[in-house]
């Protein structure tokens, strides 16, 4: 399977897409081979050079992962022989642990390293603690690092295959494979839906990675965020915004209830106040009054709108307490289903990415 170049994905008219539900799931205990067969990809970086077909590789893949899950002893031995490094120098709860977790499903040996407690703490490069993983036989490194492109310079350094699980404020990629997931098993097609992303869009690799996998999928994205919470790409002139490295195109909103009627789906992004230091975000209770997702503006979208968070929350902030707690929140599920698509990740890659 070839990833179609930069920049031609989500032009074309989206055929209907593959559904994702409980009766399209492989009958119990089916072997899993098949599905890494045409995978041809070594790594998984971003989203951005995936194709429609490729991210629905992936979501199909992770339905059969998921009938793993539901066994009474959620086990295979599909990765057995492979080994596994958790690289993380920034924290995590849910990234972490799903991968960890999904590599044990598959059978293989995970071993954690974070940037405290190890040798970077001593001044070790990223490249040494690379090269060190490979001489002790990584087959596949998931990362997550504060500067953007890291994964990028994995890549390069050593054979085995890598896995972003988050670089600064670039990309996340399993996060919107996940999210994309949720969305087809609740809607089968994206084609016209309509999902909000609000938040702060600026430093946001979900935001980013999300734009680029929803608009593959054929998704309508509108993005709200106050104006110094926005990529410069968001708000420049339309000549800027062909320059090749701009993120796909999507409609820019200031005003949460005017994008929020008759949405399909609304993510909220949490607010990162480690990245804004009271520079960007003046009054956090002003950002709450104008961009929370409240009960009263969620009612304003369509009657069957889900509602959507990466977690993790700053209930109060960006997302009401009731908001988060309601039927309409998918924000469980999207943990839950982290798990069966870092699974069909993690498989794909190592046993057909070549
Ligand atoms: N959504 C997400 O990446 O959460 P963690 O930081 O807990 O992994």
């Amino acid at each position: 399977m070839v990833a179609e170049p930069l920049g031609t994905q989500g032009l074309e008219a989206p055929a209907s897409a593959t559904p994702i539900s409980e009766s399209d799931r492989p009958p119990a205990h089916a072997p899993f081979d098949d599905l890494a067969s045409d995978w041809r990809l070594r790594h998984l970086l971003d989203v951005d050079t995936l194709s429609r077909d490729e991210i629905l590789h992936i979501l199909s893949t992770a339905n059969a992962m998921a009938e793993v899950l539901d066994r009474p002893v959620a086990r295979t031995p599909a990765l057995r022989g492979v080994t596994i490094f958790n690289l993380f120098y920034e924290a995590s709860t849910r990234t972490r642990s799903s991968f960890e977790l999904a590599g044990k499903i598959l059978g293989a040996d995970v071993i954690n390293v974070s940037g405290s407690g190890s040798s970077v703490e001593k001044g070790e490069s990223l490249v040494e603690t690379l090269n060190t993983l490979s001489a002790v036989g990584a087959d596949a490194v998931v990362m997550r690092h504060p500067a953007s492109g890291a994964p990028w310079l994995a890549a390069r350094t050593i054979d085995g295959h890598i896995v972003n699980a988050g670089d600064g404020q670039h990309a996340h990629p399993t996060q919107a494979l996940l999210d994309a997931y949720i969305l087809l098993r609740e809607f089968g097609d994206l084609g016209g839906r309509k999902v909000v992303i609000v938040g702060d869009i600026l430093h946001s690799r979900v935001a980013r990675s999300n734009i680029w996998s929803l608009t593959t999928l054929g998704a309508e994205v509108t993005v709200v965020a106050p104006r110094p919470l926005l990529p410069a790409s968001m708000t420049a002139s339309a000549a800027e915004k062909e320059h090749p490295l701009a993120l796909p195109a999507v409609q820019v909103e200031s005003d949460l209830d005017r994008a929020i009627a008759g949405a399909d789906a609304v993510m909220a992004l949490r607010i990162q106040n480690e990245r804004l230091r009271g520079r960007l975000l003046p009054s956090t209770a002003e950002y709450a009054r104008r961009y929370q997702l409240t009960a009263e503006r969620v009612a304003n979208a369509a009657p069957h709108a889900i509602v959507m968070h990466p977690g993790p929350m700053n209930e109060g902030v960006e997302i009401g307490v009731d908001v988060a707690h309601s039927p309409q929140c998918r924000i469980e599920a999207q943990v839950s289903a982290g798990l069966a698509v870092r699974m069909a990740v993690l498989f794909l890659l190592t046993r057909g990415g070549v």
